[in-house]
């Protein structure tokens, strides 16, 4: 018998035309699994640029409508809103009244489009004057006082007419207060996606201008060690007992471990967010003629669905979805 040629497996084999390696391609990223997320200024009649992210503006709420209408043209499913806050008090109150800033940028962007998923981000640090997380008392983040304030906050949003909430706070037990408040207050159907596996990363430098909470001290007393993988874990299981309909994990390419550890150990969708460091190191590094921009943008979304997201949250959504994946 003829012995075969050396090498017998020859993976090459299917990587020979564009069409052979479409047909064997394991990940394909679509629009459906984006989430643009968009910073919403009160009071400013102009979009501002954030320098540190170039091509991301705070919109004036004046105008989200008009941003809101064209990002659903451009083919924008979903969204994440922050709002950047002119009303902020020791405790984030304005986060939670029914006409405060998270309410109306709720309500304009359902207005504006009543088909895309608006999700508003949960938490206090855009609405309180020290850039905390929560209620601040000798210089520590109260828990259980944080968590009553989550759960009006969820019940104000959902109210405004969200579609889904997503507490970022790293508070313990947020998922309970919130799924309990929004129960009680008959909205058994609203889904929570937490940001579960959240880590005290370096890579949230440019949100912090971009949504204007920078904060004296830092968050590791509530968000999680970025050398702790297993604890991560434990804080995304623990958000799935407690009634979480997505899980997190954020930020995304430093933590693809965290995120694919987690793919084997839950059923449950989970959502992948390329912060905002992660964005402007790809900007930057390719405004300095240093790598491919759409590519490596379309490297990194794929990564996230390879290694388990579901969902993913991106400032490039919308470039993507308009050039085309
Ligand atoms: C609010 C929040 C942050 C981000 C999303 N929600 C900042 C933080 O925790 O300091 C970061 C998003 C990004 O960097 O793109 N808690």
């Amino acid at each position: 018998m003829e012995v075969g040629r050396f090498p017998a497996t020859r993976l090459r084999r299917l990587r020979q035309s564009p069409a052979l390696r479409d047909l064997v391609r394991e990940t394909v990223l679509t629009p459906n699994d984006l989430i643009q997320p968009i910073f919403v200024e009160e009071g400013i009649d102009e979009p501002l640029p954030v320098a540190s992210m170039p091509g991301v503006d705070r919109i004036p709420e004046r105008r989200l409508e008009r941003e809101i209408e064209q990002l659903a043209k451009d083919g924008v499913k979903s969204v994440m809103l922050f709002g950047v806050s002119h009303h902020k008090d020791p405790a984030g109150s304005d986060a939670w009244r029914p006409d405060g800033l998270v309410a109306r940028v709720v309500r304009h962007a359902k207005r504006a489009a009543p088909e895309l998923v608006v999700i508003p981000d949960l938490c206090f640090c855009e609405y309180t004057d020290h850039g905390h997380c929560g209620v601040l008392e000798g210089g520590t983040v109260l828990n259980d006082a944080t968590l009553e304030n989550l759960g009006r906050q969820a019940v104000t949003a959902v109210e405004a007419g969200a579609d889904m909430v997503a507490p970022s706070g790293m508070m313990d037990g947020q998922v309970t207060a919130i799924r309990r408040a929004l129960d009680v207050a008959g909205h058994p159907d609203a889904p929570i996606m937490a940001y579960s596996s959240k880590f005290a990363s370096a890579f949230y430098g440019p949100f912090r201008a971009a949504a204007g909470c920078e904060l004296k001290g830092d968050r590791k007393t509530y968000q999680s060690d970025p050398m702790n993988g297993r604890e991560a874990l434990r804080e995304s299981l623990l958000d799935a007992e407690e009634g979480a309909d997505i899980l997190m994990v954020k930020p995304g390419l430093p933590y693809l471990d965290v995120l694919a550890r987690l793919r084997d150990r839950t059923l449950l969708p989970i959502a992948a967010y390329q912060v905002s460091g992660e964005y402007a190191m790809i900007r930057f590094a390719a405004a300095a003629g240093a790598i491919d921009e759409a590519q490596v943008v379309r490297e990194t979304l794929g990564a996230f669905k390879r290694a388990g997201a579901d969902l993913i949250l991106s400032y490039f959504t919308r470039t993507v979805i308009s050039e085309g994946i």
